[in-house]
């Protein structure tokens, strides 16, 4: 299959692209704007393979979505361009609104009128697979303050998103299902879980505490740090939404989640700890952690029941939560010049989404 991946220059389309290219047969056109998440170094692995192309192009850009289209006549869409930080959501919720929503409704658009004009044996098996989040259901009871059995997510349960960031995909993913019920495009949407692991830009919890601990600087953490998150290692999602890319239903949605629950200051300390391992100083890299202001209206927990892409497609996560941290933790000990290549100029470690 010919795959037009969007967002292929950002954290999870980069590892969903390094995936296609190097363990199937598929080709890639990666459409991509370059913010400040898409680094093209990140899939320089996969750039000569003879099945990769890249297109510069804004979503929110009929015409140029329109000519991709034509130009590179795909069989399947894998769309995860997105605004994606909830503390830039924060500061400025504009563009959020524009790529999320408009962007997605403008590829929706362009995919539906190429679909429509498909040969019947190319319409008939082509998808458009919408990336969304498990923020889109807001949060679920935290066991600090709820007695009793903890509920998960499922695809079923209703929307409530909390952030600008929650709300601009929430909105997306109802476009989606209206554009595949009212006009039939074969679309299919998954959620999922918050994911880490290489590649992914130091504003992001995970790669911001390895980072400012290697630098001796402090590891800000959000209110008490028992937010509770479902951590999934990137690659997992990536052979996941290649599984659903490839066999999902049609008009169907599938939540993926890692079965790892964990408080964002059991994260920092393992961390910490594997530093101490890793690179160990006069003191634990734990004193370094610092207590600062919540974010405004955050969620104090999510977690994703996974148990339809198991039965339905029969994926399961590789990494567990100890043995995928520990790689991620070594891959920034080992790539600290990609780490300071993306952040040149445009961002250095400072806290964003603070005011209300
Ligand atoms: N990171 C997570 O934990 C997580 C979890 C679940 C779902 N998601 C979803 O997965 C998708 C990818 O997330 P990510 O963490 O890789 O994001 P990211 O911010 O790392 O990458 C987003 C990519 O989209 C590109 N982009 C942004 N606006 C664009 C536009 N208007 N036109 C074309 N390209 C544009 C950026 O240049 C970047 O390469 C998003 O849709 C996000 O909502 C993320």
């Amino acid at each position: 299959m010919k795959i037009l991946v969007t967002g292929g220059a950002g954290f999870i389309g980069s590892a969903v692209i390094r995936h296609l290219i190097n363990d199937t047969s598929h080709s890639v056109v990666n459409v991509d704007k370059l913010t400040y998440a898409g680094n093209l170094e990140s899939l320089v692995s996969v750039t000569d393979s003879g099945r990769y192309a890249f297109e510069k192009v804004d979503i929110c850009d009929a015409n140029e979505v329109k000519r991709v289209f034509e130009q590179h006549q795909p069989d399947v869409v894998m769309h995860l361009a997105a605004e994606s930080h909830v503390d830039r959501s924060i500061d400025g919720p504009g563009e959020f609104m524009q790529t999320n929503i408009i962007g997605t409704y403008t590829l929706l658009e362009q995919a539906r009128s190429y679909w429509q004009n498909l040969p019947e044996n190319q319409k008939a098996n082509f998808k458009f697979h919408h990336i969304s989040t498990d923020e889109v259901y807001g949060d679920l009871p935290h066991p600090d303050t709820h007695d009793g059995e903890l509920p998960l997510f499922t695809e079923t349960t209703a929307y409530k998103p909390s952030s600008p960031y929650s709300a601009s995909k929430a909105s997306s993913d109802h476009i989606v299902r209206a554009w595949h019920r009212t006009y039939g495009l074969p679309t299919v949407i998954t959620n999922c879980s918050n994911n880490y692991g290489p590649y992914h830009f130091p504003e992001k919890l995970i790669p911001l505490m390895i980072l400012n601990a290697l630098d001796g600087k402090p590891l800000p953490v959000y209110g008490k740090g028992n937010q509770i998150r479902d951590w999934l290692y990137v690659e997992d999602h990536a052979r996941a939404l290649v599984k659903v890319a490839a066999e999902g239903q049609v008009g169907e949605t599938y939540n993926i989640g890692g079965h790892n629950e964990k408080q964002n200051i059991e994260v920092v300390a393992t961390i910490c700890n594997i530093l101490d391992e890793l690179v160990p100083n006069s003191r634990s890299y734990k004193e370094l952690i610092t207590y600062v202001e919540d974010r405004p209206g955050h969620d104090m927990r999510y977690a994703i029941d996974s148990t339809k892409i198991k039965n339905d497609l029969g994926w399961v996560p590789e990494e567990t939560f100890e043995s995928g941290i520990r790689k991620t933790v070594q891959w920034y000990l080992d790539n600290q010049e990609w780490c300071q290549r993306v952040q040149d100029g445009s961002y250095q470690r400072e806290r964003l989404g603070a005011s209300s």
